[in-house]
């Protein structure tokens, strides 16, 4: 250990033999102790269910101050990308960590375009869903299963190959997505189509049909560029975490996405932004909030309120507050100002923010609070909700990815455990249980 190198020491209280650990330090945020010797030195693990305390690895790529409310990728205020920037721009930044010039922009969009169709085989696997499958369900399967058409070709210890197979993620994604989404209710798979934005391509898939012209509403366009933004990437968040886990493995990353797709899924996660509009429309009227909130609070009951609490945030999420602020202004151009979920929103989160019981516990409206009331104003349905967040998601998925795989001290994760079980004993026959 370096002379100057920062240190907590560890005590055993009851033998008095202490063991130094050394601090690594944030650029910005606290540092940490390191105790990946700790084992070694004392014979003892460190025990942190959920992670409460506890970082997974080094990253360069996204800084979050929760009790602040500071989200930046790369450095930038994720405010000022939201205010001026383009998803495919934000993506290029969290790959290469650094913003793009004209040409670069151009040439990555063209990169991007070019893998956005799925090998014809692909599409057959939708035929194996029922046609009411839950979309995520189809994006689990199907994400996982280009594993199999990306995996002899693949040598993910060439970083030129990683890169290609991050570009056919995010490329594929709103493809895979579209489709599912077209499963869903019977329609034929629109083809993708390059000159349009990432976004625009998105809704062109999943609205368009054979039948007629249909022509991309910027409104919409600019609407889900800015989510798309916001929803890119939060550092080490389950989901990001369950990618950075599976693939600590040397796994396929077409397959560590798709467990990524599993995380994300659960309603404490990204599946909160439909579990928000199940809930509103549960709630139905103002005069009914004061019931659930009541519900919320009680123990007893397993209701929570959708939306509302982080892990990280204990104050606004800084993204809440961008998409909420919008949301007056998407609404209002798409002809749907008085939406009766955005009235009910805004009113269920103004008592809940004046309630002790939130103020106290620091739980302020997240990310997926207000998202799901723009997404169902652009005519998405609830239950591809989590699957738009999958789509911006796999930018931040994939580029953790391949900062891991670009890291030379990567190690396969394994936690260890406190073992609670029986003790060793002996097997007992059949005949004498
Ligand atoms: N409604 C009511 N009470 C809540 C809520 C909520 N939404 N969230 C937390 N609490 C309470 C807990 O009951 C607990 O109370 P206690 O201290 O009296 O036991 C306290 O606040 C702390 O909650 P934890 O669950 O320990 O906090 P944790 O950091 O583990 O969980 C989480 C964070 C999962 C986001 C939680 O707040 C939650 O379930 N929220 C609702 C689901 C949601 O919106 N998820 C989306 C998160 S953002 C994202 O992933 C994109």
């Amino acid at each position: 250990m370096a002379d100057n190198q920062k240190t907590y020491t560890l005590t055993n209280d009851e033998t008095g033999v202490s063991v130094k650990l050394p601090v690594r330090e944030s650029i910005q945020g606290p540092p940490a102790i390191d105790v990946s010797a700790l084992y070694k030195e004392a014979g003892v693990f460190t025990y942190d269910p959920g992670f409460m305390s506890t970082a997974s690895c080094k990253s360069k790529i996204t800084f979050i101050q929760g009790e602040v409310g500071i989200l930046e990728y790369r450095g930038y205020p994720i405010e000022q990308l939201a205010a001026n920037g383009d998803f495919l721009e934000t993506a290029y930044l969290l790959l290469n960590g650094e913003l793009p010039n004209e040409g670069q922009l151009r040439d990555f969009n063209q990169l991007i375009n070019r893998h956005t169709m799925l090998n014809e085989t692909l599409t057959h696997f939708f035929d194996g869903f029922h046609y009411n499958a839950h979309p995520m369900a189809i994006m689990v399967g199907v994400v996982g299963s280009l594993s199999a058409f990306y995996h002899d070709s693949l040598d993910i210890n060439d970083p030129e190959l990683r890169r290609v197979a991050a570009h056919r993620l995010i490329a594929k994604m709103p493809t895979i997505a579209a489709a599912s989404y077209k499963h869903n209710v019977g329609e034929p798979f629109m083809y993708p189509r390059n000159e349009l934005s990432y976004c625009a391509n998105l809704l062109h898939m999943m609205f368009a049909t054979p039948c007629e012209e249909y022509e991309v509403d910027p409104v919409a366009e600019k609407a889900l560029n800015l989510l798309f933004i916001l929803h890119a990437d939060h550092e080490q968040n389950a989901s990001t975490s369950t990618v950075r886990l599976a693939g600590s493995s040397l796994a396929n990353p077409f397959a560590c996405i798709a467990a990524g797709i599993a995380s994300l899924w659960g309603p404490a996660h990204g599946g909160a932004n439909e579990a928000v509009l199940d809930m509103l429309s549960e709630i139905g009227d103002v005069s009914q909030i004061d019931k659930y909130i009541a519900k919320a609070k009680d123990k007893d009951d397993g209701f929570r309120l959708m939306g509302f609490g982080h892990r990280v945030y204990k104050k606004y999420d800084p993204r809440a507050g961008i998409i909420r602020e919008v949301c007056h202004e998407v609404l209002e151009k798409l002809a749907d100002a008085n939406n009766p979920m955005f009235e009910l929103a805004q009113r269920l989160e103004e008592i809940a923010l004046n309630d002790e019981y939130f103020i106290e516990r620091k739980l302020y409206p997240n990310v997926d609070f207000y998202s799901g009331i723009i997404y169902r104003a652009l005519g998405i349905p609830n239950n591809m909700f989590t699957v738009m967040f999958a789509i911006a998601r796999t930018v931040g998925w994939v580029a953790h990815w391949l900062e891991m795989m670009d890291d030379p001290r990567q190690k396969i994760g394994r936690p260890r455990q406190i073992y609670k079980g029986y003790a060793r004993r002996d097997y007992v026959p059949l005949s004498d249980r």
